[in-house]
């Protein structure tokens, strides 16, 4: 392996121009650039291009649009099936500096295949279970860097004035991805590193021979200096303990308040600063007369005193607890899945209702997800077969959500056989039963009916169904009036492959 850091020109981000220009002008641009003086550094390593990607490439159309409609949305979520290097390309055109938050949790560089029991419901990753991505890299964190490099250029490029990305990886990767973010965003846009805990420190992590890796990384750049975050500062709760009578424990009551407070040393407050808590109440003075910060507890609806503080760059506390001690519901047998409370906390301090978040490393979905929940357009974009299958479903599971699927490349393949009959009942009634039979019924992992309209599937149902074995036969859809069974197709999902078919030809209509 080697990488070197070398001096870059002065403190200039490489804008997508910049990397046109070195496209046209050829390598005398890139010479200027390390031959001036600089304030800056760049991480060089084998590989490296400095025109990483060729912007003008023409991308393929998408191949099939889904539209599923869900209560009555307050945003609209878009996830698309495609690489990522192509379909950021395709944001960057269609919608440039919209984004307010992009969070990415992308594979991390560590050389392993990851799996999905989604369809089983078992939280083993054997290797029977179908692949949900591979994290494997030719050339090392070379070619992971190669990788990540083009893509964090295109997402500078969608963010907002005000936006942020948050970059989650680990101790392999993140102080080379630091020092790229530091030459793609700027050193002066590195706001924290948030340390989130993903595991307790148990079992092989507590015995191994350096201290337990049980940490992960959330590199926090924004688009420009200085701002503070779109949304809410995030803040966390804690219930303080009583004492057998029932008041807080070592703590003090303030009658003129009428509540209970706890104290810290004045620590680097100026005098200045003390006379102005004095006058708004926050000031306590021992016997001896020793100055001390009052901070108010709170009473939180169940009784309890509780103590609010606002959250530093250590996560760890319950709100971002990780899945494993997470409710099970949450928990969709995708290796790798995130927490919804760490997505929540990300997307409430970064973004308000009505923003755009992205996930261009979609997984599960966690992340749109969340921010369909919290009110934000929401952009997914994953490669994967079960990403978008897993994400599909999740989504449908809430009370209102307006989702575009993009497809890009369509799995549907001919060789596998394909054995299904449907009947219809009561096709001429508002709602009509629609029954699904056959040898393949077996091997579906999901299904769902709806119809063509100016080149957009409009889903009517879909099976909701995550962690079963297997998925229900028989479905009740509302027909829209206009509706003919003509117009019906049927899209079924087999694991890795998903079919379109239109259901009139063998249909049995009652
Ligand atoms: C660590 S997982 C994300 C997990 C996600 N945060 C969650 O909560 O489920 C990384 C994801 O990146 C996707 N991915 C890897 N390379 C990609 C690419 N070039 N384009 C789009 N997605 C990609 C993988 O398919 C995988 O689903």
């Amino acid at each position: 392996m080697f990488l070197s850091l070398v001096p870059d020109s002065a403190g200039e981000r490489r804008s997508l121009s910049d990397y046109r220009a070195a496209a046209v002008y050829g390598i005398g641009f890139i010479i200027n650039r390390f031959m001036s003086i600089s304030d800056n550094s760049r991480l060089i390593w084998p590989g490296r291009k400095d025109a990483p990607f060729t912007p003008e490439t023409p991308l393929p159309d998408f191949c099939r649009r889904e539209h599923h409609q869900i209560g009555r949305p307050t945003a609209l979520t878009r996830l698309i099936h495609g690489d990522n290097l192509g379909e950021l390309q395709r944001l960057v055109r269609e919608q440039p500096k919209s984004v307010a938050c992009i969070y990415i949790d992308p594979p991390f560089g560590i050389g392993t295949v990851f799996r999905t029991s989604h369809t089983t419901g078992s939280r083993d990753t054997k290797t029977s279970d179908p692949i949900a991505y591979r994290d494997q890299w030719s050339g090392g964190i070379e070619g992971y860097l190669s990788f990540m490099h083009p893509r964090l250029l295109l997402l500078r490029e969608l963010l907002t004035s005000d936006g942020v990305i948050f970059v989650h990886c680990d101790w392999r990767a993140s102080a080379h991805l630091r020092i790229l973010m530091g030459e793609v965003f700027g050193p002066e846009n590195f706001r924290n590193e948030i340390l989130w805990r993903r595991a307790p420190n148990l079992g092989k992590q507590a015995a191994s021979n350096q201290l337990g890796r049980t940490f992960e990384s959330i590199l926090l750049f924004s688009r420009n200096p200085g701002k503070p975050l779109r949304g809410q500062h995030p803040e966390i709760t804690t219930p303080y303990p009583l004492t057998r009578v029932g008041h807080p424990k070592g703590c003090f009551f303030d009658e003129q308040r009428g509540c209970w407070y706890t104290t810290a040393p004045r620590g680097d407050y100026t005098d200045d600063s003390i006379a102005r808590l004095d006058t708004e109440g926050r000031i306590h003075r021992s016997a001896t007369g020793t100055v001390y910060i009052k901070y108010f507890l709170e009473q939180a609806a169940d009784g309890c005193w509780v103590k609010r503080q606002r959250v530093d760059t250590l996560w760890d506390d319950s709100a971002v607890r990780p899945l494993r001690h997470r409710p099970k519901a949450e928990d969709m047998g995708y290796d790798t899945q995130k927490p919804e409370g760490l997505l929540e906390r990300i997307i409430s301090w970064a973004t308000v209702p009505g923003d755009t978040v992205l996930d261009a490393f979609n997984g599960s979905g966690t992340t749109i997800t969340v921010a369909s929940k919290l009110g934000r357009n929401a952009i997914g974009i994953d490669v994967g077969n079960a990403s978008i299958s897993i994400t599909r479903r999740r989504l449908r599971e809430l009370a209102n959500v307006d989702l575009t699927v993009d497809v890009m490349s369509d799995t549907s393949n001919q060789d596998v056989p394909l054995e299904l009959n449907i009947t219809f009942q009561g096709i001429h009634s508002e709602e009509c039963q629609v029954a699904l039979s056959g040898m393949s019924l077996a091997s579906v992992t999901a299904w769902g009916i709806g119809y063509e309209n100016n080149g957009t599937w409009e889903c009517l149902w879909y099976s909701g169904i995550l962690r079963s074995t297997s998925v229900p036969a028989t479905a009740s859809v509302v027909l829209p009036a206009t509706i003919t069974p003509e117009q019906l197709t049927l899209h079924v999902e087999l694991q890795e492959h998903h079919f379109a078919i239109p259901v009139t030809k063998d249909a049995k209509i009652s």
